[in-house]
């Protein structure tokens, strides 16, 4: 085996996950995921399709109609892109893996905005290119981007800058600014950006609208590859779908590499995708009204509690938050199960930035088990 494979660090959140799943007690924040289930008619959608026996090999890229109507779903929220800018993968994260493979190679440099969810910064390590962690400062509980340091790092040198905003685990978002300064940067070093922008729409900062986006600023022809997927906003993480949107001259190169990894989405979970890009707008808007009100349910409690520091996120499903003197976030995560029943995802399963912190998935279906998980934080806390 190869030794990056065999040195490749396992799960901290399975590590956790594993000592509290299957216990009745548990309230799991763990994972993130909503624990709402798809929207009937995604589900119908899927099950139509099975019916009619839509069970062959497809387009390498995705059925055309989807491309088409993720390429308007795209083009309702930023400036118009056509469906030659379009790939349907298996999943967000084969997105970023694809991306990943049509970009680097052995040797070559990526620079990743960290802490973020671990599998960015694998991907590339797995293809055998050297990853430079940049990282995000906490200030007051809140996580910011060090700009300066971020261009610094970026050179002629650098294949690929890696940034997930809305960040998953710190909540931080890019600003508009932000992003035309490393378009900029990154037009002279000639590096490309991919976004990780999963979570553009898990925004509750203006009403009906997502969060910056690197597609508003940049060219159609800039080295940008966006990665999106149905798992967050359509409550569809189980379905394993997601498209890429990159320039149309990256296209055919990808529907090669998608050949060689899964060949195509299954069809009847692109109908599903169908389904939800079409319904939408009757589900979408309150499924982030929901978790608004997760998230004002939990952050006051939690910020109420002496010794923890934690910032409200603008975007995303996470609270960030770290409590004084819990300096081993895995230890503590596990105590924290075995002991008081509460399932967290400890920060250091997102880069050793984040060591101290806990990741709190607060997409729940009821407010209330939220005020419950913070009942039994301030009991571990002995409050
Ligand atoms: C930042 C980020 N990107 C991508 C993904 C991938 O989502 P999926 O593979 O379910 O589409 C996740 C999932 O947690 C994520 O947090």
């Amino acid at each position: 085996m190869r030794q990056v494979i065999a040195d490749l660090p396992a799960s901290k959140i399975r590590e956790v996950a594993n000592a509290g799943m299957g216990r009745q007690d548990v309230l799991a924040f763990w994972f993130g995921e909503s624990d709402e289930v798809t929207p009937e008619a995604v589900r119908e959608a899927a099950v139509a399709s099975i019916r009619a026996g839509d069970t062959f090999y497809a387009q390498n890229l995705g059925l055309p109609e989807l491309r088409d109507a993720i390429a308007g779903y795209v083009s309702a929220r930023h400036p118009p892109v056509g469906m030659d800018r379009i790939a349907v993968t298996s999943s967000g994260v084969n997105a970023l893996m694809l991306a990943m493979q049509a970009l680097v190679g052995p040797g070559d440099e990526v620079v990743a905005v960290v802490p973020v969810w671990p599998n960015l910064t694998a991907q590339p390590a797995i293809l055998g290119a050297t990853v430079t962690r940049v990282p995000l400062r906490p200030k007051d509980g809140a996580w910011m981007l060090d700009l300066p340091a971020l261009t610094a790092a970026v050179t002629e040198r650098t294949r690929v800058l890696l940034v997930n905003a809305p960040n998953n685990p710190t909540g931080w978002t890019l600003t508009r600014g932000e992003q035309q300064a490393l378009l900029d940067h990154c037009r002279r070093t000639g590096t490309w950006i991919v976004a990780d922008e999963v979570y553009e729409r898990l925004w509750f900062r203006a009403e009906g609208a997502c969060a910056p986006s690197f597609l508003d600023v940049a060219a159609p022809d800039d080295r940008l590859v966006v990665v999106h997927s149905f798992s967050k906003s359509f409550l569809m993480t189980g379905w394993r779908l997601g498209w890429l949107v990159t320039p149309a001259s990256l296209v055919d190169a990808l529907g090669k590499l998608i050949e060689f990894n899964t060949s195509c989405a299954p069809v009847f979970v692109q109908r599903a995708g169908l389904a939800a890009l079409a319904e939408a707008e009757t589900f979408v808007p309150g499924l982030i009204a929901r978790l608004k009100t997760c998230r004002d349910t939990l952050l006051p409690r939690l910020a109420a509690l002496p010794g923890v520091q934690v910032a409200t996120p603008d975007g995303g499903m996470y609270a960030f938050f770290r409590v004084a003197g819990q300096d081993d976030s895995l230890a503590f995560a596990k105590r924290l199960v075995a002991d008081h029943g509460l399932g967290l995802a400890p920060g250091a399963a997102f880069g050793a930035e984040a060591e101290g912190w806990l990741r709190w998935c607060f997409a729940a279906r009821d407010p209330q088990r939220l005020v419950l998980g913070v009942d039994r934080l301030a009991a571990a806390l002995r409050l």
